[in-house]
């Protein structure tokens, strides 16, 4: 029932269809000087789209990406179409744990950063354990998508200035998962032989994505409630056609020719998140916020006892890492 809930409601509002609809109501945006941005995995796709729109609105702009050469060619094509726009490149791997603190420590110390979108993000299948494991032997989905951007998000938040906005990139994936608080967040030292159908080490990682999107939504949702100041955005970008989809999804890819939204059309509501005043806590589509469950298909796992667990536990990874 989940699935067929789900399938609608992606063929109604995550396609270009959906976004052509709601961007009807859509007003110009405002121009920003003087707000750095930091975004991760702004190397392609989405978060490549939302530097691009943010540096041609006058944002300073820092792109957090793990390899130098394809972030220095994503700063020099934003310099290309904006000149004179302020662009800088930092190498973070955010799957590397223990390496996330001593790079904001670092950052901070000559940048101020005002908006942080977490946008990096991975669907990596298989049962290669060299590229399934981590080098703390976290499963590489989880350790990326959710301990990664959690320990990078508290790493801001204790700095003595902290950013006014925090946006995550989640997924409509989400929907389809209900919370699971201990879902890798424990390193192993071998993947099972046979893969476990609810385990994190499942062949294809659709699901462990799709529970990552999940814990992102409740992480974001928690923090809201503990830091008044800063603004809390979680975001889902519909379907745009990037490299991860084609990668990630082949099948998925090649059945939805002719919906994929453009990676700038994905990129509009960080792009909105980042310049208009909004709630904090919520979760957006198309500069909307809407719902983070398929109500009556979600029962159970939203409970305040889960989400206390999960939290302990990404607090516990916080302190380790
Ligand atoms: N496209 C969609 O339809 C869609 C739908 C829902 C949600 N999203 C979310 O949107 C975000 C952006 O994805 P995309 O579709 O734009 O795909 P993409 O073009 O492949 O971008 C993903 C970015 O994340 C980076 N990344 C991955 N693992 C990383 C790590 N460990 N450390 C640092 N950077 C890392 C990638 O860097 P490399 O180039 O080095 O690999 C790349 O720059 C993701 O969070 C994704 O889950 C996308």
């Amino acid at each position: 029932m989940i699935t067929g809930s789900w399938i609608i409601k992606g063929l109604r509002e995550f396609t270009l269809g959906g976004y052509e609809k709601a961007s009807k109501s859509f007003t110009a945006l405002p121009d920003i000087t003087k707000t750095s941005v930091l975004i991760t995995g702004s190397n392609s796709g989405i978060g490549l789209a939302a530097a691009k729109q943010l540096a041609k609105r006058g944002a300073t702009v820092h792109l957090a990406c793990r390899n130098e050469e394809r972030a220095e060619k994503a700063k020099n094509e934003i310099l290309e179409e904006h000149p004179g726009s302020n662009v800088f490149v930092h190498l973070l791997d955010i799957s590397k744990l223990p390496t996330i603190k001593p790079f904001v420590e670092k950052l901070s110390q000559d940048y101020k950063i005002d908006t942080l979108v977490n946008n990096a993000g991975c669907m990596v299948h298989g049962t290669d354990s060299s590229k399934r494991l981590t080098a703390q032997n976290f499963e590489v989905n989880c350790a990326t998508n959710t301990i990664g951007t959690y320990i990078l998000t508290k790493a801001f938040l204790s700095l003595d200035s902290i950013p006014s906005k925090i946006i995550t990139v989640s997924s409509g994936g989400m929907y389809t998962e209900r919370l699971n608080p201990n879902f890798g967040m424990s390193p192993t030292d071998t993947l099972p032989e046979k893969p476990e159908k609810t385990g994190p080490y499942i062949k294809d990682a659709t699901q462990v994505y799709a529970q990552n999107k999940r814990q992102q939504v409740v992480f974001m949702e928690e923090l809201t409630k503990k830091h008044q100041s800063t603004e809390f955005s979680t975001m889902h970008p519909g379907w745009a056609e990037t490299e991860a989809v084609k990668n990630s999804m082949p099948d998925f890819h090649k059945k939805m020719e002719g919906k994929w939204r453009s990676p700038d059309q994905g990129a509009d509501t960080i792009v909105y998140l980042g310049l208009e005043k909004v709630e904090s806590g919520k979760f957006w589509l198309d500069r909307k916020p809407v719902n983070t469950k398929l109500c009556i298909d979600y029962r159970g796992g939203d409970s305040q006892s889960n989400r206390d667990v999960f939290m302990k536990n990404l607090e516990s990874l916080y302190a380790e890492f």
